[in-house]
């Protein structure tokens, strides 16, 4: 502690201003309005150590708890990143830490356009900064994260993280989950890796991960494929790679140069060439057994441009979805089919119809944001969402060759 009152300190003061718990006693971390203007705050620099900073958004790590026991009564988004690090022990033996205060609100509570200014601000501070860490409430992490993962054009570690208990209970996992991301970042380890996920110890690739459990310390869950690797202490240990890391390694016969390994890297997805405006709105259809088709009509007919179906089994919609997908199309909406059942793949689909592959609903529906936005007409809209939706790689090319001939 560097001579600050405790948060938990400040926690009490505050809520005895601002918070009421609601008469019915349900859970309280109602959202919170967005600090419009970001505050920065820039450390003296240590020069043997990376630069890391840390863009807040809120979320339940910066909640401020009822009672030190009130582990699901807190106001998320409530406490402020550069007191937070002021309460991490030991972070000058890590980085030199800086912050920047984007907001402050459960994650929930961004809109898309919120989300096209963080990826800028990303970008903007790994110009100076050897690393990023985003935290932001686990709501929404994975779509914030892949958001970021998408259009973020730095290859530098960009580690998202958060946390299921506020700052101010006891057996909060918020400190230790800062302190976690904050050295992952600073590892190196994650460079090319696009954006990832760090919490309860575990490091993921945000395009994989789940939020599987409404309150379990390990809700994020990367189904099929698995962790990347763990923080153990300052250890960081990375056991694989992403198929996004993988990539930079395709270069065909070439050597691996910066060049070729960005023009391998880089999504086509580059935020600095469009306007926020410009992000279209893309709707999720989630299917049962016997769905109406209004849901889709209606989206249709209110200007919706694309509609992600979580399909049942491989993808499949009942058959009143399925003729309102046709009149939708007719109408040029674009849809992408992913499955409900939280893993596994959806291949096939033709024409205004993608497979959305391995994405899940909500990771689909913001790379078909993405495609639609950068692209005009079925053909480039689906080449793009096919690209990305399936990345994976082959790099035998970069390997020696086992031919016996
Ligand atoms: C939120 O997503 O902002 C609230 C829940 C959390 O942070 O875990």
């Amino acid at each position: 502690m560097r001579g600050r009152v405790p948060l938990a300190v400040a926690a009490a003061v505050a809520l005895m201003l601002v918070f009421l718990p609601g008469a019915d006693g349900a859970p309280a971390h109602p959202p919170q309005a967005v600090q419009t203007v970001p505050k920065s705050v820039v450390r003296a620099a240590d020069e043997a150590l990376p630069t890391v900073t840390v863009v807040a958004t809120g979320g339940t790590m910066a909640g401020l708890s009822d009672t030190p026991t009130s582990f699901q009564r807190y106001r998320a988004g409530t406490l402020l990143m550069e007191d937070m690090l002021a309460e991490v022990p030991n972070l000058d033996e890590v980085a030199n830490v800086n912050s920047l205060q984007f907001g402050n609100k459960g994650s929930g509570g961004y809109t898309i356009a919120e989300l096209y200014d963080l990826s800028l601000a990303v970008d903007n501070a790994l110009k100076t900064s050897d690393g990023v860490v985003v935290t932001t409430g686990t709501d929404t992490m994975e779509e914030i994260g892949y958001f970021l993962d998408l259009t973020v054009q730095s290859p530098k570690p960009v580690v998202i993280t958060g946390a299921m208990r506020p700052w101010t209970v006891i057996g909060s996992d918020a400190q230790a989950n800062l302190f976690n991301a904050i050295v992952t970042a600073a590892s190196g380890k994650t460079a090319w890796f696009g954006t990832v996920l760090m919490l309860n110890d575990e490091i993921h690739a945000v395009r994989d991960v789940t939020k599987t459990s409404s309150y379990r310390m390990d809700t994020f869950q990367t189904p099929e494929l698995g962790i990347l690797g763990y923080v153990d202490d300052l250890k960081v240990r990375i056991m694989r790679m992403p198929a996004r890391a993988l990539r930079v390694f395709e270069t065909r016969g070439s050597v691996v140069t910066t060049a070729n390994a960005l023009r391998n890297w880089r999504t086509p997805f580059d935020l600095t060439t469009i306007d926020k405006a410009e992000l279209p709105r893309v709707e999720i259809f989630y299917n049962a057994q016997e769905a109406g088709g209004e849901a889709i009509d209606a989206w249709a007919a209110a200007g919706v441009e694309g509609i992600v179906t979580a399909g049942t089994g491989a993808g499949g919609i009942s058959g009143a979805a399925s003729q309102a997908r046709n009149r939708a199309v007719q109408a040029g909406v674009m849809f992408a089919s992913t499955t409900r059942t939280g893993s596994g793949s959806v291949y096939g689909g033709s024409g205004a119809v993608f497979p959305a592959d391995s994405l899940n609903a909500q990771h689909a529906r913001l790379l078909l944001m993405m495609a639609l936005a950068f692209n005009d007409g079925v053909e480039e809209v689906r080449a793009d969402f096919i690209e990305w939706a399936s990345l994976q790689a082959d790099i035998t090319s970069a390997l020696p060759s086992l031919r016996t001939s």
